[in-house]
């Protein structure tokens, strides 16, 4: 029974760094077998969703050398199997971009469908729409996706929603197509853009990530490179609300500041202090901060990532906001907590609407996904006393060393595997 158990009431304040970007992550890691010479990953994320896709890649025979904690080597030619099963992707979505990968490489793949998700129903329509427009063969088997094709072919799709996995896989397999292939409606996400430096890297042939048409001129095969993970967006994104909810000063580092305009937009208009620098930014809060309206949105726009961490500063700020998520359609679930935390929050479909209170006061929680349990903790550093966050498995996903992190800014927190060790915790910091 892995919990956090956090003693709150005290602001964060000092320095951390920032890791590799898990979502980029994810996608490079497929990319890398696209190759059958080595690739060489660096700034890689150490959390659980990138140990277990790494289990999956070396499952379908791969070779994955772990260089250090933060770097691997990867070989991708002796893959003998194109077959990924549903162990996986039951736990993490994102295997879902080793269909493109091995599309492109292999033309087929058959790769579990995903199962749902706490976040909403997140289908992979779009997906599936761009690798038939390629000239793959699309069927759902016994629970599998199964494609193949004699030839991908460049083709212009028009993406109908906005989807960021969508945009990766088919720009994946589209690398490795003949001819040209134009998506129009791209997601613009910096990790999108992260994964066509790195196959371009390779030798790829991507222009125009980062706006919402990307060109692809496939080219015949790919080779080996190294390559640096860009800095977790939504990492430095939590710890920036981390600061404004406990009214802390922190100076995050290693960071693109462009891709957290969003955040830092919201903050300074809420009464936060945010100074950027060149790779770091540093946020501070000396009084109580003011509310806003939010609406999540593809980026540039607010991320869906950051939502429930701003919710969680917002509750505590004075007068009422509205945070509207349009994303996904599920991603409020963390309000029951938080309202136990005595938080004032109604929820109308997919609107927060939210009047601050003063203080939270600490309770026994349950992370509801990775986002949200990542709000969660924060808020219990925010209250008075102590709080417990349970089904932190989810946390642990996508942040690396979070409560260390935390602890490092004079945070009260610590992961404890039973109840003699919370014990422990409460009687230890009184
Ligand atoms: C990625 C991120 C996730 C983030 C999300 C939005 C990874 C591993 N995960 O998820 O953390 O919250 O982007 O920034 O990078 N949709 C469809 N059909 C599709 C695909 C998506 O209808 O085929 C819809 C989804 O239900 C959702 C919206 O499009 O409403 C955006 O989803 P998408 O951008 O694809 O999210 P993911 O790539 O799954």
């Amino acid at each position: 029974m892995e919990q956090y158990i956090i003693k709150g009431g005290k602001p964060l304040c000092g320095e951390v760094s920032i890791g590799g970007a898990k979502n980029a992550a994810l996608a490079i890691l497929a990319a890398a077998i696209m190759t059958d010479e080595t690739v060489t990953i660096e700034n890689l994320p150490y959390v659980m969703d990138i140990r277990v896709l790494l289990s999956a890649i070396e499952e379908i025979g791969a070779v994955v050398e772990r260089i250090d904690k933060h770097t691997v080597k990867i070989n991708g030619g002796h893959i003998g199997s194109v077959s990924v099963e549903y162990d996986y992707i039951k736990k993490i979505r994102a295997s879902y971009y080793l269909l493109g990968a091995l599309l492109g490489k292999y033309k087929k793949a058959d790769v579990a469908l995903p199962g749902g998700c706490n976040i909403g129903s997140r289908p992979i329509d779009q997906h599936l729409k761009g690798f038939k427009a390629l000239g793959a063969d699309v069927e759902i088997m016994n629970g599998m996706v199964v494609t193949k094709a004699d030839r991908l072919v460049g083709t212009h799709i028009y993406l109908d929603v906005v989807s960021v996995g969508a945009t990766i896989n088919i720009m994946l397999a589209a690398a490795l197509a003949e001819g040209n292939t134009i998506i129009e409606n791209a997601a613009k996400e910096p990790h999108v853009v992260d994964v066509a430096n790195m196959l371009n890297t390779m030798g790829a042939n991507i222009k125009g990530a980062g706006t919402d048409v990307i060109r692809i001129k496939g080219v015949e095969k790919l080779h080996g490179a190294t390559y640096s993970i860009i800095p977790d967006q939504i990492e430095a994104g939590t710890f920036m609300t981390a600061a404004a909810a406990t009214r802390g000063d922190i100076l995050i580092k290693n960071v693109i500041p462009k891709h957290l305009e969003a955040i830092t937009a919201k903050l300074i208009e809420i009464g936060c202090d945010v100074e950027e620098f060149d790779d770091a930014v540093r946020v501070s809060a000396t009084k109580r901060l003011g509310h806003t309206h939010i609406k999540t949105l593809p980026y540039p726009g607010f991320p869906t990532d950051m939502q429930p961490q701003m919710a969680i500063v917002l509750a505590l700020s004075e007068g009422t906001s509205i945070v509207t998520e349009s994303i996904f359609e599920n991603r409020l679930k963390y309000v029951d907590e938080l309202a136990r935390m005595g938080a004032t929050i109604k929820v109308e479909g997919n609107t927060a609407i939210i009047d601050g209170v003063e203080h939270y006061s600490g309770a026994q929680v349950n992370a509801p996904d990775l986002r949200a349990g990542a709000a969660l903790v924060i808020a219990g550093l925010a209250a008075d006393g102590f709080t417990t966050v349970d089904d932190i498995v989810y946390i642990l996903r996508g942040y690396e060393d979070f409560d260390g992190k935390l602890r490092s800014l004079g945070g009260c927190i610590e992961l404890v595997n039973s109840e003699e060790e919370a014990l422990k915790f409460r009687l230890k910091v009184g």
